[in-house]
Parts: C-alpha cells; structure tokens; sequence
C-alpha cells in the first residue's frame, strides 16, 4: 500500500476520487445499467476505498502506538479517545474515526487547493491587488516570518481579497438540504416536505 501511495501520490488519489464523483453516473439514471457498471465507476471507487481503507488504518495504527506520549493531541488522537471511553451515544469504533478522517481529507484539500490556485490567479490579473497586499503582509507580518493565525485580525485586505475570490470562484456550489423528517436544531424547525 506504501508502494502505491508513493508512486501514484496521495493528491492524485483524492484527484481520482474528486473526479470519480463528479462523473455523472448512468446507473443513477436508469437503474437496470447500474447492475452491470458499464462505466466501470463502481469498480473504479471499489478499488480506491481499498487504497484509502489502508491508508486511514495506518494513520490510527500510528496514532495507537504514540498515543500515550506526551505530546499535543491531534484531531485523531480526540476521536480515539472518544472511542476509548464508551461515552459515545452510539457505538463508535475504528470504522467511524476513518468515516470522519476520509470525510475532512476529501472536503478539505482540492477544495483549499483550487481556491488558492483561483485567488493566485487573480492577482496575478490584477497586480495593483497584488501589490496592496504584498504591502499589508510586508507591514503586519515583515519577511522573517511566516503568517500566523492570530495576524489574520490585523490582515483586513488579505481577508477581502479572499472573500472576493470564494465569491468569484467557488470551489463546490451550494447544495440543497431536505429534512427526512421533521427536526428541531437551535431553536428552529425543519419539516418534512409532504410531498416528498
Ligand atoms: C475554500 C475551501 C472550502 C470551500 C469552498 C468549502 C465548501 C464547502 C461546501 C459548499 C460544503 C457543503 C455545505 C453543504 O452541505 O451545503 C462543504 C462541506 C464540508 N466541508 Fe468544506 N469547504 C472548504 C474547505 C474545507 C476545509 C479546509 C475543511 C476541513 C478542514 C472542510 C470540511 C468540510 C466538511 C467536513 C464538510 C461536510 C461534508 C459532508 O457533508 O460530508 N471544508 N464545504
């Protein structure tokens, strides 16, 4: 599995994965084609999850076996221990902790990767934005460091430009929800829409 991990990259694989679900599936369509996967998506995916399957187990295998150091805990190390401690309303085990790892790793990186590509872009298309910036991060930041989060409060320019590319270049559209039953999150109400 390293093997395959390292020859192919992990950002293709999730490329794959990005490009495989945003292919239009013809068994979606008509339900009879989907028996016999005549676009070979079904394959495609299975063989992926298996790549991915084994990638996550070894990210909580790495986490089992540093977890007690002493040492900052990360995102996996809090699901491992909610695992540990039985405390979930559910039963929560390995396969959840990879459903949450896979879900944030598929949402995050070509989602930021593109944005920033797109915002890059636009600077370079329009240098008096790029110099008004490169002047704010000059002045906030200087050039002996790197940006830290807490600047972010002192970089109102930098804030706009990357509110001006999300607006200009969304990386995914927004979806429509629909409440399978009604429910109540926060105070307000979501019906279920009768007719569905
Ligand atoms: C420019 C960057 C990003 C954009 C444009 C973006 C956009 C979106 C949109 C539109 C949704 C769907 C919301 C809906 O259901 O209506 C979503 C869901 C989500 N995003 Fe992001 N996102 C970005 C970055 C990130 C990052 C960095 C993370 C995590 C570190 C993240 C984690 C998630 C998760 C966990 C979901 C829910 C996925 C699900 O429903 O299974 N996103 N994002």
């Amino acid at each position: 599995m390293d093997e395959d991990l390292d020859k192919r990259r992990f950002k293709a694989i999730v490329q794959d994965v990005v490009d495989l679900a945003s292919t239009p599936n013809l068994g979606d369509f008509f339900p009879f084609l989907g028996v016999i996967d005549l676009q070979g998506l079904n394959r495609k995916l299975k063989d992926l999850s298996k790549v991915f399957d084994e990638f996550l187990e070894r990210i909580i295998d790495e986490h089992v076996e540093y977890h007690d150091r002493d040492q900052t805990k990360d995102f996996v190390d809090t699901m491992m221990d909610i695992m540990q401690s039985g405390e979930a309303e559910f039963q929560f085990d390995r396969r959840h902790i990879k459903a949450i790892l896979l879900d944030m790793l598929l949402a995050a990186m070509d989602t930021t990767a593109s944005t920033v590509e797109w915002i890059l872009t636009e600077l370079l298309r329009h240098l008096q934005v790029m110099k008004k910036l490169q002047n704010e991060l000059q002045e906030v930041v200087g050039l002996e460091r790197m940006v830290e989060e807490s600047d972010l409060e002192n970089l109102n320019y930098l804030i706009m430009v990357v509110n001006e590319g999300l607006r200009l270049h969304l990386a995914v559209p927004l979806f429509f929800h629909e409440a399978m039953e009604h429910c109540v999150v926060n105070d307000s109400t979501y019906r279920r829409d009768p007719e569905s």
